[in-house]
């Protein structure tokens, strides 16, 4: 008989992501699925560490495993630990989570194989790994690295190989999708420094953008046109996008392809300058409002949605009142509103000590919440 495996996936979309190639990898080697994570000889825990719960939910889940076999009398099954709380390193895992057998990065639980879509239709393609932004409440950069974009070639071929096989509906995964296949500025600003031209200090972008700005159309925006370019592709979405980056060619390009999904996700994280600017995301309300007039003037029909923070460190009633109302004036369609969770390692946790109470939190979370997602009270996103 086969070897069973099953994968159980905490986080984000790109995590779902990996677990589709860990799945192909497993099937490679000749392993079945399993139907659950209580029948299984093999389990892969792909673990989230962006919220404290997250990581609390990864360690009951396995406690919940443990206790399940054992109250049936049968031995468990191999646990292996990936994901993003490993940043935590091994040590620290093994006494945050015993009872796991392996704790490996994805890409030697294995990550070399085509994914293993159940979806028959749509289907995720990561363009880029990991962030170069540096906000600071964010775990992100530490759990996953260095933004690392994947080539043009392997990303056309793996859209080619999805036609063949009948998808029609791609999402482009990425922590800043925008910046895709762009010039890095520490490689750029070497050589600038190292060239005989002269160098000033307004050469550096002094926004976020971690990246030159692009000479002609930029990678993201010919990515966009070579995928639309498949007869067979209708629907394309990309995720996320955030407001630096977001060049004006780009929003053309959303305007004019059809293709392209109308629905846009546009993290604004908080809707004061002040708070944005503890969080060093690099731009104003005002930048980010641009971007959004932008879209909704050259398509009306274009509909945006949203993550925001509530209660980072030394939020005032002010700050948080600056964000209900900022959030009246963009009104996006779904917002995601989480709940600030304070990440060791981050900047913020090293930073900020002015913690704001649990109960301002959860109060300022349900007043945000009912002001963006009104009109979809019954399935909103649920994250706090
Ligand atoms: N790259 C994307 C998404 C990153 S993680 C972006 O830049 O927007 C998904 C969301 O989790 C973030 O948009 C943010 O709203 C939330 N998040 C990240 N760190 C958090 C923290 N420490 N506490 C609470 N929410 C957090
Ligand atoms: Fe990167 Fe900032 Fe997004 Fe975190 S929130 S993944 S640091 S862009
Ligand atoms: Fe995603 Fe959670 Fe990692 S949101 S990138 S799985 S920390």
């Amino acid at each position: 008989m086969k070897k069973t495996y099953f994968i159980h996936t905490f986080g984000c979309q790109s995590n779902k992501s990996d677990s589709e190639r860990i799945a192909g990898d497993y099937e490679a080697r000749g392993y079945e699925p399993a139907k659950s994570w209580d029948n299984t000889d093999e389990l892969v825990v792909n673990t989230c560490a962006i919220r404290k719960s997250a990581e609390d939910r990864a360690r009951a889940f396995v406690l919940k495993v443990v206790k399940s076999y054992a109250d049936r009398n049968l031995p468990k099954p191999k646990i292996i630990f990936t994901g993003c709380m490993l940043h935590h390193g091994k040590n620290k895992i093994m006494e945050m989570v015993t009872a796991i057998d392996e704790i490996l990065p994805v890409n030697e639980v294995g990550f070399n194989q085509s994914a293993v879509r159940r979806d028959k239709k749509h289907a995720w393609v990561p363009i880029s790994a990991g962030c170069n932004s540096f906000c600071t409440y964010c775990i992100v950069p530490y759990s996953r690295g260095r933004e690392q974009s994947r080539s043009m070639e392997e990303i056309i071929i793996e859209v080619e190989d999805l036609v063949k096989k009948g998808y029609s509906e791609i999402t482009l995964l990425g922590q800043n999708v925008n910046s895709w296949g762009l010039e890095k500025m520490g490689i750029s600003l070497r050589k600038m420094l190292m060239s005989d031209e002269k160098f000033t200090r307004e050469m550096i972008p002094n926004n976020q953008s971690q990246y030159l700005k692009p000479e002609g159309t930029p990678p993201f925006v010919e990515l966009l046109q070579k995928i639309s370019a498949f007869p067979e592709i209708k629907i394309i979405r990309f995720l996320s996008s955030n407001p630096w980056d977001f060049h004006d060619e780009l929003v053309a390009e959303i305007v004019k392809n059809k293709k392209i999904d109308r629905y846009v996700h546009l993290p604004v994280q908080s809707g004061s300058n002040t708070v944005l600017d503890r969080m060093n995301r690099g731009y104003t309300t005002a930048d980010y409002a641009k971007v959004v007039e932008k879209l909704r003037a050259g398509d009306p029909e274009i509909v945006l949605g949203t993550d925001i923070i509530v209660g980072f460190p030394g939020e005032t009633d002010e700050e948080f009142n600056e964000t209900v109302e900022f959030a009246k004036k963009m009104n996006w369609k779904v917002g995601f509103v989480a709940m600030y969770s304070p990440r060791p390692g981050t900047a913020a946790h090293r930073l900020y000590h002015d913690e704001i109470p649990y109960p301002i939190r959860k109060k300022r979370w349900e007043i945000l919440d009912q002001i963006i997602n009104k009109d979809n009270l019954n399935n909103r996103p649920k994250i706090v």
